[in-house]
């Protein structure tokens, strides 16, 4: 069985886009592979976050992950900053990771134009961190987006160099995770390619329904079509691609010969999105409002997955530190 590790970041609401895109994946990886999904909020401090926010923030990310359908049951769901391990680890794979390839990382160049008052040694490190939670359960997987793909490569650099330098062969070289199918892109309503909470353009999982229904009747339509059976325009495309994803056959369709008649009307087209969006994400909102009504099922979650977190990683810093040379008295 592959193992499999991918953490979350510990900010923002989960939106459509999220919710069909990585985590529909998740919750398919967890059926056959060891899974460790953690929030990552060891890496929300190279922001420096109020400390007020910290917490409701991994709580609120871990509702909506449990929400959706992560599962305790079936995969370790762990906070990073309660398994001690992983810092002892990015000590260690950072005497070993050079300046050089550190300040290259486009990640770090983009933060450091982004935030040029706080360019510190842990914006600067994140990509040895993000090794260190990957490599203490010698993950053979990593489900990643484009952005994060460089982060891998280091890793599987780091990896290599540490079995290099001990001369063991001890760290895998984790890949991204693919199990074959693509991942669904979900569309911004701006007519732009992605909803991206940057783009300010996403319809969240938390959103009530009043709210779902304002978005979509708010999103960028065109004229309408002019001839029949015209290629759309992307702003049309994109909306018929989230109806998909949440709509019938039969509704899509519906709306698809509409277009082609050149009988459409948006305002329709948009009644109905907005409904079949809300009925579809109306399961994780009353599961949302279940969980917060039983902190408990936090707290279990959390609780076991810090064990088996734990565990795993252990035993990894336990072979580390021999094969480093590390010794009791
Ligand atoms: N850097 C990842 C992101 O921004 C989050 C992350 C941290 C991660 N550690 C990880 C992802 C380990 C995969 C594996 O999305």
């Amino acid at each position: 069985m592959n193992t499999v590790v991918s953490g979350i970041r510990s900010t923002g609401n989960l939106h459509l886009g999220n919710y069909y895109g990585a985590l529909k994946n998740f919750i398919r990886m967890q059926e056959n592979n060891r899974c460790f999904f953690f929030i990552a909020d060891y890496h929300s401090l190279t922001t420096h976050p109020d400390p007020t926010i910290l917490y409701p923030n991994v709580k609120s990310v871990l509702t909506e992950y449990l929400a959706c359908g992560l599962d305790p049951e079936k995969s370790a769901i762990y906070i990073q900053s309660d398994v001690p391990e992983v810092v002892e680890l990015y000590l260690m794979l950072n005497m070993h990771a050079y300046l050089g390839e550190l300040t290259k990382t486009v990640s770090f160049k983009d933060k450091a134009r982004k935030q040029p008052e706080n360019v510190n040694a842990g914006l600067l490190t994140y990509p040895t961190l993000m090794a260190a939670d990957i490599l203490i359960h010698n993950a053979d997987q990593v489900p990643v987006g484009k952005d994060q793909l460089q982060h891998l490569e280091m890793t599987r650099n780091f990896a290599k160099r540490f079995n290099n330098f001990y001369k063991v062969e001890y760290f895998k070289e984790p890949m991204a995770y693919n199990d074959g199918t693509e991942p669904i892109k979900i569309p911004g309503l701006d007519g732009s390619g992605k909803m991206g909470k940057s783009e300010g353009n996403c319809i969240y999982l938390a959103d009530d329904a009043k709210t779902i229904e304002k978005k979509v009747k708010k999103a960028l339509t065109d004229q309408g079509p002019t001839e029949m059976n015209s290629p759309k325009p992307d702003c049309i495309e994109n909306l018929f691609t989230i109806m998909k994803v949440v709509s019938t056959p039969d509704t899509v369709q519906y709306f698809d010969e509409k277009w082609n008649t050149c009988e459409i009307r948006y305002g329709d087209l948009k009644k109905q999105l907005a409904a079949d969006i809300i009925a579809a994400t109306e399961p994780i909102r009353e599961q949302i409002a279940y969980i917060d009504a039983h902190p408990e099922i936090l707290h279990k979650a959390v609780t076991r997955g810090k064990e088996l977190a734990r565990e795993s990683a252990s035993k990894t810093i336990k072979e580390v530190r021999e094969i480093m040379g590390f010794r009791n008295f």
